[in-house]
């Protein structure tokens, strides 16, 4: 069986402190559960005081982006060995945000999920149509596209520690979340197309999350769907009290 995985994805919130004081909160009567995983996903500066405040709890951290490259002169970039020292589990790599606003390409995308894997990070790969796409009857192609560039040449051996994370880019922030039976309909797409890459066993172990307006109300109805096995959130993630109710769906 699939564990689930709810990750809270803050992007560009949270100084150090407010980030300490959140996970304190957070962790504060926390208890894991062994049928689910939960990470959070501060901006870069935090990672570091966040890994000793979380050390001891069930709460992992997430890097929002990584470079492939091990080191050089990439002003601005971190590396995925640097991500792993500085406390992090998962990465997450291709967000639309990214796309968009950074000229992310699915070339990108598949040379930091490689590189995530060879340090030992599991890469979150973001895929997702934009309302354009979806009104032009493209969501099927676009995530097609999307995850046969993304996990190119990544081995089989590899590929079962990747997560796919998908988020229509039209309910990202937007409190339009797609319906329970919308997400479903790709997630089983994206379980259909994972089965053809890589076989039953693997495409059955992978782990699909769900993000785009995840709010307290709807954690539950989407979990509820065969091929949800995970929800990224964003802004509802950013207040304790509303993220641990989404982790406790
Ligand atoms: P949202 O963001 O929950 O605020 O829509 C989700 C995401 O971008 O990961």
């Amino acid at each position: 069986m699939r564990r689930a995985l709810i990750i809270g994805n803050w992007k560009m919130h949270k100084t150090v402190a407010q980030a300490v004081g959140f996970a304190r909160e957070l962790s504060a009567g926390f208890t894991a559960r062994a049928d689910r995983d939960v990470a959070i996903a501060p901006p870069f500066t935090a990672l570091h005081a966040l890994s000793a405040v979380l050390k001891d709890t069930a709460i992992a951290l997430c890097a929002q982006d990584v470079h492939w490259e091990l080191e050089g002169a990439f002003t601005g970039e971190v590396s995925a060995p640097m991500l792993l020292e500085a406390g992090c589990r998962y990465v997450l790599i291709g967000h639309s945000e990214r796309r968009r606003g950074s000229g992310e390409s699915n070339e990108d995308v598949n040379r930091k999920a490689k590189a995530a894997l060879r340090a030992g990070l599991a890469p979150v790969i973001c895929v997702g149509e934009t309302l354009d796409e979806r009104e032009a009857k493209q969501t099927f192609s676009v995530i097609r596209r999307q995850l046969k560039e993304g996990l190119n040449n990544i081995l089989a051996d590899d590929i079962g520690r990747a997560i796919v994370a998908y988020e229509p880019v039209w309910a990202i922030g937007t409190g339009k979340t797609a319906t329970p039976g919308q997400a479903e309909e790709v997630h089983d797409f994206i379980r259909q197309f994972l089965e053809r890459m890589n076989g039953t066993e693997i495409a059955a172990g992978t782990c699909i999350l769900y993000g785009g307006s995840v709010n307290p109300d709807n954690a539950g109805s989407l979990m509820a769907q065969k091929d949800i096995d995970g929800l990224l959130v964003g802004g509802a993630s950013l207040d304790a009290g509303s993220f641990r109710k989404i982790i406790d769906y």
